[in-house]
């Protein structure tokens, strides 16, 4: 098997893991630097990202205000350390990132612009047009292509993380293009492999995001943190789950009924200031009441509200929103400058993920994660639509320089051992090709897994629901050990990668239902119909789910608190 060496192997090549190349090869230019990627990194889910992203950048604005906005934001779940370096590095981020050539959009005087955005005081999210995403990637990839020092695997499918001597040392991957298997070395590891909104029905989520990187942590024996907090977007697309950006609010975009009336303004989250802007649990849940109260309208893909632009005009459609009429237009046939765009809440991010401390390290020494894939953490039980992009610059710096102070002191380990470790997934991942004498089908426990967790873990869940989803998870991980293929070819099987796919969907998802199950409060994202009220006394804590052959066992870490004392959240 092919061996290959580096200081240290970032896996996944979107926001969080370019940033973390960049920082690492600056960081020593003589270091070795693996990028490993399934999709080529223009590929990768950032590049839709459509909004913008957060960082303090006005007069009215600070630093205390955006750290403040965070914490309230995660429903006091948010650890504030975390939180508070987030926002003192933010804007040196933005900047950095449009020194390498992010062309943020500008006020008249030439000062950036920002964008309101739910749950935020002020307006603090930067944005390119409706297309951050593309130029940010675009940003980093071109400028990380300066480095001779960062060395790319695209199209590798990472399936093990190699362990020796209880230090993460290397992953095993498969040359997508080849089938064949490398072992890939490096004395620490970043996982920034994204989230995994795939393994629900309906989701802004791109086909690549099934939660790779949180199962290899999780099987590595690194818990995952706050895996019940699943964030719904209020705005997606009926039938395709496109994001429709909550900029279109930031805008000054409404929310109407069958009634035609703009109803956010009667949801008023508390005190009532908010409507359009409030953040995105409340609002994905007021749509859920207007629907059940008859006020929707019904189509082909369920029910669904409206995304009122026509007020906005054509102009500023087309400089603030050029995307979201692309979009609008193509999947749904609508023209936004005069009719109203259907909507509907859609799964869009996991605020939980890898357990990291504030420098992105793990448990297991040697492995580090950033990004979606990680909880550092900011989000808590709620993220704030924008600080997410932000959040993988940040942390995918501060990573990269920890993982490279970890590298510096720590040795090569057991080559021989990693090897035979690569060996031995190489020849259990032979044996699934094209495995023929399994019985399952891929698509058929993927559709199921879907089902099961959209009735389990919707917008709102009741503990009957989610008691079904843990054990009807649990059946689905064990019918995944059968699964037929049909494929035994080498070279782009994709049927391969998907099956690999769907096994680390089916753990990251039960995680996901047993955290669920277990948290008899409301809180952020996590709203239970039996439970409805935040229980600071018994629930003000981090969920902890190590693997478990027979299921997840769970665990508690505390949140770290600080100067903003918990209080009801209001908008
Ligand atoms: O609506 C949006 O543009 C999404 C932004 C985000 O999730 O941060």
């Amino acid at each position: 098997m092919d061996v290959s060496r580096h200081d240290i192997v970032i896996v996944g090549g979107g926001g969080a893991g370019l940033r973390a190349a960049i920082e690492a090869a600056q960081n020593n230019p003589d270091a070795s630097i693996a990028l490993v990627s399934k999709v080529y990194p223009m590929r990768s889910h950032t590049v839709s990202a459509e909004g913008g992203a957060a960082a303090v950048a006005r007069d009215d604005d600070n630093l205390e205000l955006h750290g403040y906005d965070t914490v309230k934001g995660s429903d006091f779940l948010g650890d504030q350390d975390s939180i508070q370096y987030f926002v003192q590095e933010a804007p040196k981020e933005l900047a950095l990132l449009e020194n390498w050539g992010c062309p943020f959009s500008r006020n008249e005087d030439g000062t950036v612009a920002t964008r309101a955005f739910g749950g935020m005081t002020t307006k603090r999210t930067w944005y390119a047009a409706d297309k951050i995403g593309f130029h940010m990637l675009h940003a980093l990839f071109q400028h990380s292509m300066r480095f001779k020092n960062i060395v790319r695997y695209d199209e590798y499918f990472v399936s093990k993380l190699l362990v020796d001597d209880g230090v993460c040392r290397g992953v095993a991957a498969l040359d997508i293009r080849t089938g064949e298997y490398h072992t890939i070395l490096g004395r620490a590891v970043i996982l920034t492999t994204g989230g995994g909104g795939k393994i629900f029905p309906f989701t802004t989520n791109g086909t690549i995001k099934t939660g790779d990187g949180m199962a290899l942590a999780y099987r590595a024996g690194v818990p995952l943190k706050d895996m019940e907090f699943v964030q719904y977007h209020p705005t997606g697309l009926p039938g395709t789950g496109i994001l429709i950006t909550e900029a279109t609010r930031g805008e000054g975009g409404f929310l109407r009924n069958n009634q035609g009336e703009r109803f956010l303004v009667e949801y008023d989250y508390g005190v009532g200031t908010k409507a359009e802007l409030g953040p995105r649990d409340m609002i994905s849940r007021a749509i859920v009441q207007e629907i059940e109260a008859g006020r929707g309208f019904k189509g082909p893909y369920g029910e669904y509200v409206q995304l009122d632009l026509t007020h906005l005009g054509e102009d500023k459609i087309d400089s603030r929103l050029p995307f979201v009429r692309l979009l609008a237009k193509t999947y749904v046939g609508v023209a936004p400058v005069y009719e109203p765009i259907p909507i509907r809440p859609v799964v869009h991010y996991m605020m939980g993920g890898v357990d990291t401390d504030i420098n992105g390290a793990t448990e297991l020494p040697g492995l580090y994660a950033a990004g979606e894939t990680a909880c550092v953490s900011i989000n808590g039980a709620n993220r704030l639509g924008s600080n997410s992009l932000t959040e993988c610059l940040v942390f995918g710096a501060a990573a990269a320089r920890h993982a490279m102070d970890f590298s510096a002191g720590s040795s090569d380990g057991n080559e021989a051992a990693l090897t035979a470790q690569a060996e031995e997934e190489a020849a259990r991942v032979d044996d699934l090709r094209g495995r023929k004498k399994g019985g399952e089908k891929i698509s058929a426990i993927r559709r199921e897994l879907n089902t099961v967790m959209e009735s389990a873990c919707g917008v709102y869940r009741e503990q009957g629901s989610m008691q079904h989803g843990v054990g009807a998870v649990a059946q689905l991980r064990s019918r995944v050990a059968d699964l037929r293929l049909e494929d035994d070819s080498k070279v782009f099987n994709t049927e391969l990668i998907t099956a690999l796919e769907l096994a680390n969907m089916v753990e990251v998802a039960e995680t996901l239902a047993v955290s669920a199950a277990h948290r008899k409060e409301s809180r952020g994202a996590h709203t239970c119909k039996d439970f409805t009220t935040r229980n600071d006394d018994e629930y003000l804590y981090h969920t902890m789910a190590y693997h478990n052959p027979a299921g997840p066992r769970l665990g508690k870490k505390d949140v770290v608190l600080g100067k903003w004392e918990p209080e009801e959240r209001k908008y």
